[in-house]
């Protein structure tokens, strides 16, 4: 009944007296749990909703219920993250006139990055050089739900999710059972969560992160006993999108774009991080085929897409299959 929150540790507390709780009271639970990620953690923010909803919630005894018992949300150094405010980096343009100069020709493209850009879709300034423009992220989102990329996959890490582009168009093509969409600037965080909101994304969807991904998937891999429950995913049924940002503009101007000096994150790190799960990497669109082509597995071929608008290409996605265990028979 509770879906995606029964490893949550408050829904945790509750599971001794399950078979007393009547089937209208579990769902209460679990919407009270969807609507409220504080809730999910904190056993007396979710006495205190449960204790709003009335008569459906008689059947559960909250007395015994101990926030100390608890896991406590401080002892994780990622957890999931609140739905964060819009701030004043937060922006909805509505006129050129508004715009920065150097995002001026972004947003005469709003339409085609969001096509319901209007209905008060906001991003930070910087977020506008790095979305992915809704159509691309749209046929991405479709081919990773054809058969062809492995079904068994069925959770999403989103590594960058950046104002939401491509978390957006994951999320609506109910192709995943899970989506984690990591963030470390704030603002564009809130960004994301506000877009997806708009754009009627199921909150219960997409467990966002505010932080670093590189720490969360190396926790992930590592030492996935340390993290939050609500973030410990099966890897062997998870892939990685990542849509790194690529240093700036510059990258325009290459005939070739050299992958090992891209900034702030090199093909190398990026592979490193995510080698344990298959994973599709989202590039310049002149990226060195070669550098791409060492990561495929031996005697494999990878698959390199050109992503284009108009005829023009925006990107190039490079599809990575997980490094084989040495014990993989496969
Ligand atoms: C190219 S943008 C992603 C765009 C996104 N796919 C979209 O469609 O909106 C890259 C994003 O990654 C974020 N970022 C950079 N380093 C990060 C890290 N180590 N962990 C999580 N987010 C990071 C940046 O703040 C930026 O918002």
């Amino acid at each position: 009944m509770l879906g995606p929150h029964v490893d949550a540790p408050s829904a945790q507390l509750l599971l001794p007296q399950a078979k007393q709780i009547p089937p209208a009271a579990w769902q209460v639970i679990r919407n009270v749990l969807d609507q409220n990620p504080q809730a999910r953690d904190d056993v007396s923010c979710l006495t205190k909703l449960l204790a709003g909803e009335g008569q459906a919630t008689n059947g559960i005894n909250t007395d015994g219920l101990d926030a100390n018992t608890a896991a406590e949300p401080s002892d994780f150094s990622l957890k999931p993250a609140e739905r964060l405010p819009l701030t004043d980096q937060c922006h909805h343009y509505t006129g050129k006139h508004e715009v920065p100069w150097d995002i001026q020709k972004y947003f005469s493209q709003r339409y085609s990055i969001f096509s319901y850009y209007d209905d008060g879709v906001h991003m930070t300034d910087d977020a506008w050089f790095g979305v992915t423009p809704e159509p691309v992220a749209n046929q991405i989102a479709y081919e990773l739900s054809e058969d062809h990329y492995d079904p068994k996959k069925t959770i999403l890490i989103d590594a960058f999710s950046g104002a939401g582009g491509n978390t957006i168009a994951f999320a609506l093509s109910e192709r995943w059972s899970r989506i984690i969409a990591i963030e470390c600037d704030p603002a564009t965080l809130a960004c994301a969560q506000h877009n997806a909101e708009l754009y009627g994304v199921n909150p219960s969807a997409v467990t966002w992160i505010l932080g670093d991904s590189f720490e969360y998937l190396d926790q992930l891999v590592n030492n996935p006993e340390k993290l939050h429950p609500d973030l410990k995913v099966d890897i062997q049924s998870t892939m990685v999108f990542a849509s790194p940002p690529w240093g700036g503009p510059g990258y325009r101007t290459d005939e070739i774009f050299d992958l090992s000096t891209m900034q702030p994150y090199s093909l190398s790190q990026l592979h490193e991080a995510y080698k344990k799960m298959d994973h599709l990497l989202f590039l310049p669109r002149t990226s060195d085929i070669r550098q791409i082509a060492k990561l495929a597995p031996k005697g494999e071929k990878l698959e390199v897409i050109q992503y284009c608008i108009e005829g023009a290409s925006k990107a190039m996605g490079a599809y990575i299959p997980a490094e084989k265990s040495p014990a993989s028979n496969e």
